[in-house]
C-alpha cells in the first residue's frame, strides 16, 4: 500500500509537480512567475527574510491552511476560511487569485484578480519553489487515498 502511493507520488511529480494532478490547470512556469510575483511585491515577500508587509510573508503557504501564518493579522475572512477547512493548493490559489473577494468574501485582500490562467499558473509555480515540503496530493482533503478498497491487491 504505502509503496503503491510513493508510485503514485513519483508519478505525478515526474509528471509536472505541483500542477499535474489530474486537473485542468496548465502548466506553471516558475521563471515567468517571478516576473508576474511583481505585481504582488507590494504587499508580499517571499524568499529568505522575507517578512510580513501589508499582507502576509509567502514562504511555506502551499499546503498550509489559510489565515494561520503566526504573527499576521489576518481578516475574520480568512480566519473563517480557514477554519472551515481551506488550504492553499494549486487548485485552491488558482480559484483565490483568478478573483480574491470572489473566493474569500470579506477577505482585506484588495487585489483585483490575474485576469490570464497561464500567469496564474506560472506565480503558483513560482511560489512553489519557496514550498518546499509541500507534497501534491498530501492536503487533508485528500486523506482517502490511505484507505484503499479492501481486498483488492494492489497490483
Ligand atoms: C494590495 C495588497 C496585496 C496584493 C497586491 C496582493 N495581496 Fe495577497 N494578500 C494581501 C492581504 C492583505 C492578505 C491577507 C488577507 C486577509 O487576511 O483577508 C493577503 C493574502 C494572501 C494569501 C493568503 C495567505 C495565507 O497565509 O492564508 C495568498 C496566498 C496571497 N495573498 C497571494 C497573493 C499573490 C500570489 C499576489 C499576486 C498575484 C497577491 N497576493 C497580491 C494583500 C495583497
Amino acid at each position: 500500500m504505502v509503496r503503491t502511493a510513493i508510485a503514485i507520488a513519483a508519478l505525478m511529480l515526474s509528471a509536472g509537480g505541483a500542477l499535474a494532478q489530474g486537473t485542468a490547470l496548465p502548466t506553471g512556469d516558475a521563471t515567468a512567475g517571478e516576473q508576474v510575483f511583481k505585481k504582488c511585491t507590494v504587499c508580499h515577500s517571499i524568499g529568505p527574510g522575507a517578512t510580513n508587509k501589508i499582507g502576509p510573508e509567502l514562504n511555506g503557504v502551499l499546503g498550509r491552511t489559510a489565515g494561520t501564518l503566526p504573527g499576521y493579522n489576518y481578516s475574520q475572512a480568512m480566519k473563517d476560511a480557514g477554519a472551515g477547512g481551506l488550504v492553499w493548493t494549486p487548485e485552491t490559489l488558482t480559484k483565490f487569485l483568478t478573483k480574491p473577494r470572489d473566493f474569500v468574501p470579506g477577505t482585506k485582500m484588495t487585489f483585483p484578480g490575474l485576469p490570464n490562467p497561464q500567469d496564474i499558473a506560472n506565480v503558483i509555480a513560482y511560489i512553489a519553489t519557496f514550498s518546499p515540503d509541500y507534497k501534491p496530493g498530501a492536503a487533508p482533503a485528500a486523506a482517502p487515498a490511505a484507505e484503499p478498497a479492501p481486498a483488492t491487491p494492489a497490483q
